[in-house]
């Protein structure tokens, strides 16, 4: 008797917390009151509570996360995330928000994500994803022909610009490796010749090129970084003068990896010229678009896409420019073939011998095993939104970035680092009387780090030769001039009044 009544209660409890057919109406209830946690976090103002670390430490023993062996009911759970996490969420759509490459996302890229997360796709193989493999399949040939890729080319969904970046590198190398020195590294691992192999990139590019090469084996000492011009665009004499450099050292220049958007400054490589000079060399070309590589889409910026038919590979990041929710990115391939160095047939999963072109399986393309089904989102965005409408998104961006640039520059107190190619402005306070670079660091990093504690605005900090500068990194269409020119404001007014406390020390 006592036996019956237990397992009629794990029964029932096992129906109630998972997603099936009897749980269809709790699934709505926890939704309902999910969402009216989410509509709370949209009415918070400001776009931070504040950085208060002991109130986050408190709110981190109220929450009790040490008994999670107990169960719960949903609304005390709910309630213990609401003090926990979501009040004290930063909300990258808030127009205060300005600091990294976060974007507000679009209604049908959530509506994706909930469908994605319910039926809880895995899109590795064909008997697994179904219809789904398709819709990647019709995502990844959209960007393919944005880029006039033909049907050569192929692509997959990646978890970020990191990882595509890290695909990028290993199919340069392995496929240098297998042209050149009939070293097949997939089998047979590694071999000295490799050592010698060097990647070049701008030295704006970002930092996932060192640490991909490291990850790779191939080390940072492997990635020669090419200086660039006053417009922060890798200079094509220096990158000529680096590979003969590499040459009489005895070393091998296998890839050039030209950045289309670079992080801090988004300034372009010139990918024509580069693409020439790779291509004379025999070196692989990767465009590292994880931030630019979205703007193709518009009239402003798609100029600075010609010599894509050099290119064999790139990276390019929805969750930067196309308003999608974390993780969205895809590396492309210009010969699908290559993407031979990353496949595995695993007679549990993929047997060669079941292969069907008619039904793939998506896994042979990716490093990653079971994998999201992050393609939905960015086919809801385009079909509901269409690309006209991002591209309007992205130029807005740009031309608000302009507008502070042109206010900044003819200010007195602030000192500009570039001119903005995209939608990032680097500059820092800095006043005219005072000639100490480590004064004007102290007073920018504290402008920031008092700005953001007291959830007033997050802007980022980078360095340029050794020099603390201040950044904005605009994503928000929503944002405006008056709104971005009072943050400036903010700026000023907190560099000037901690200026005046380090006088009167
Ligand atoms: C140019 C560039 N490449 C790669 C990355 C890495 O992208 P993710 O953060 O998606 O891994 C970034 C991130 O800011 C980037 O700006």
């Amino acid at each position: 008797m006592i036996l019956k009544e237990t397992s009629s209660l794990k029964e029932l409890s096992l129906n109630n917390y998972l997603f099936n057919e009897e749980s269809a109406k709790l699934y709505e209830e926890y939704t309902k009151k999910t969402l009216h946690y989410i509509q709370q976090f949209l009415s918070q103002r400001k776009f931070y509570k504040g950085d208060d670390i002991d109130e986050i430490k408190k709110d981190k023993l109220k929450a009790k996360l040490t008994n999670i062996n107990d169960t719960h009911s949903i609304d005390d759970v709910l309630e213990e995330l609401n003090e926990l996490y979501i009040k004290n969420a930063v909300s990258f759509h808030n127009p205060n928000y300005v600091a990294h490459l976060n974007c507000p996302i679009t209604l049908p890229s959530i509506v994706a994500e909930i469908l994605a997360t319910s039926i809880n796709t895995a899109v590795e193989t064909w008997d697994q994803s179904n219809a789904a493999t398709f819709i990647e399949q019709e995502v990844v040939r959209w960007i393919c022909n944005e880029y006039n890729f033909d049907e050569n080319a192929d692509g997959v969904f990646t978890s970020g610009g990191t990882q595509s970046n890290f695909m990028a590198l290993l199919l340069a190398r392995d496929h240098y490796a297998f042209e050149n020195f009939s070293i097949n590294i997939k089998q047979n691992g590694w071999s000295d010749d490799i050592s010698k192999f060097r990647i070049f990139c701008s030295e704006k590019s970002h930092f996932s090129i060192k640490k991909n090469a490291a990850l790779l084996g191939m080390g940072f000492d492997a990635v020669i970084p090419v200086k660039v011009d006053s417009k922060m665009r890798m200079d094509v004499n220096e990158l000529a003068l680096e590979i003969e450099k590499v040459k009489q050292d005895g070393n091998i220049p296998i890839a050039v990896v030209a950045t289309l958007g670079t992080t801090d400054y988004g300034s372009f490589d010139p990918l024509e010229t580069i693409g020439k000079l790779a291509k004379e060399q025999n070196m692989w070309l990767h465009v590292d678009g994880a931030y630019g590589g979205c703007f193709v889409l518009t009239e402003t910026h798609n100029h600075y896409f010609k010599g894509m038919e050099m290119v064999d590979s790139v990276t390019v990041d929805f969750h930067k420019t196309l308003f999608q929710p974390v993780s969205c990115s895809a590396f492309l391939a210009k010969n699908k073939k290559h993407f031979q160095y990353v496949s595995y047939y695993a007679d549990y999963l993929n047997p060669l011998e079941s292969k069907d072109a008619e039904r793939p399986d998506l896994i042979e393309k990716s490093m990653q095993t079971t994998r999201r089904f992050d393609a939905l989102k960015v086919w809801l965005t385009l079909k509901t939104l269409g690309t006209k409408t991002i591209a309007s998104y992205l130029e807005s961006v740009h031309h608000l970035i302009k507008e502070v640039y042109e206010n900044v520059k003819s200010n007195d107190a602030f000192e500009v680092a570039h001119e903005p190619a995209l939608s990032t402005l680097v500059f820092r306070f800095k006043h005219k009387d005072v000639n100490d670079d480590i004064v004007h660091d102290a007073i920018n990093l504290h402008v920031k780090n008092t700005l953001y504690k007291a959830g007033k605005a997050s802007i980022a900090s980078t360095k340029l030769n050794g020099v603390t500068y201040l950044k904005f990194t605009l994503l928000n269409p929503k944002n405006t001039v008056a709104n971005l020119l009072n943050i400036i404001k903010m700026v000023e007014e907190t560099a000037m009044q901690y200026e005046s406390t380090l006088k009167t020390v």
